[in-house]
């Protein structure tokens, strides 16, 4: 008989558990619970990463929790059983994780305590945001889907700029090089620049992953100026018969070095003419709302804003000082 409440990396027959219980909320809300990073985690045993499950009486999971202190904020996804809701087990997990969050991360100071939680709220349902609420937690982030109709136009491969040429990913030989170039271009991205070379790996390993799909613009001395990564799921419950066939830009990355100068707009417009070529209808894409120069080239491409992911946090407490003239021109 398990324990009410357990702790730890998962077994791969919770693993499966969690997976039921995740496709179940799916089912419910209309929107999958956990992202992808938690779902390729389930069984991984790390130690800035913490897992924590909820059984019934019966030994039936209830509900899960994936706290990440691996970041400069740790962060959080949950998910409690469609029809366990509204017996406190979510308020328990979020309790659950904000204890957690306190513990140092790998990268921390050891014995830093108040360390603040964001917890995501995929589509921001209402029960999500009613639960926010009473936790006292407010909206900290906004990830925007956006999506393009590709059947409005037509998509060809564009022009590479001189002194760069594109060629698809080999995966090994420039696991390092893209590595690089991506932390880099990511750098103040919370998850997207901490991906490692189990990550890659773990992306690598998966049904959907086509180099064919993932593009890298290289400069003449054979060095990254930038990448596009396109997913297109196999997954039939993704994509199901009859239903629009989507494909994702799902990374893009332009070395810091060489940003400012229309490669993003060149890779987008590459990975849209990939899709298009592979005869999918539509194409999407996540983006932070507040990442002005992403969700313009976006909105210049064609695309628009389909729904919205948020993060809950803790309110800012802004300290009571005294004001100087400098003070006016700071952000609230
Ligand atoms: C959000 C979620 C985790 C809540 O789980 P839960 O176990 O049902 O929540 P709890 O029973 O602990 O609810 C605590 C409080 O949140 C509020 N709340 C939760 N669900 C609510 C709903 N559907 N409508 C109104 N208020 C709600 C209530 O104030 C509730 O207290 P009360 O039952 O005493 O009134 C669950 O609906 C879920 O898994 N949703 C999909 C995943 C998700 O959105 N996760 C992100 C959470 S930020």
């Amino acid at each position: 008989m398990h324990s009410p409440l357990e702790i730890g990396p998962l077994d791969p027959a919770t693993a499966d558990e969690v997976r039921s219980l995740a496709a179940a909320a799916h089912e419910s809300d209309g929107v999958a619970p956990l992202s992808e990073q938690p779902l390729l985690r389930l069984g991984v045993d790390d130690e800035d990463l913490t897992h924590v499950v909820t059984y019934d009486d019966s030994g039936t999971v209830t509900g899960y929790a994936q706290i990440d202190r691996g970041g400069d904020v740790a962060s959080a996804e949950l998910v409690v059983h469609p029809a366990a809701r509204r017996r406190r087990t979510g308020r328990m997990l979020l309790r659950t994780a904000q204890r957690d969050a306190t513990l140092p991360a790998r990268s921390g100071e050891p014995g830093q305590h108040g360390r603040t939680l964001h917890v995501w709220a995929h589509g921001d349902l209402p029960a999500a945001r009613a639960f926010a609420a009473d936790a006292g937690l407010v909206v900290v982030r906004e990830l925007w889907k956006m999506g393009l109709d590709l059947r409005s136009g037509t998509w060809e491969r564009p022009e590479v700029p001189a002194g760069l040429r594109l060629r698809t990913f080999r995966p090994g030989p420039d696991d390092a090089a893209w590595l690089r170039v991506n932390a880099r271009a990511f750098a103040h991205h919370p998850e997207q620049g901490r991906l490692t070379q189990a990550d890659l790996d773990a992306r690598v390993a998966e049904d959907w992953f086509d180099p064919e799909g993932f593009f890298l613009l290289e400069r003449e001395d054979g060095s990254l100026a930038g990448f596009l990564w396109t997913k297109v799921p196999t997954d039939p419950s993704v994509s199901p018969a009859g239903a629009t066939r989507e494909g994702e830009i799902y990374v893009v990355g332009v070395d810091p070095d060489a940003q400012g100068q229309g490669l993003g707009k060149v890779l987008t417009a590459v990975g849209l003419a990939h899709l298009a070529g592979q005869g999918l209808q539509r194409a999407v894409l996540y983006v932070d709302g507040d990442n002005a120069a992403a969700t313009r080239t976006y909105l210049g491409a064609g695309f628009g804003k389909d729904t919205v992911d948020v993060q809950y946090g803790p309110p800012t407490v802004h300290p009571v000082t005294q004001s100087s003239p400098s003070d006016a021109t700071m952000k609230p």
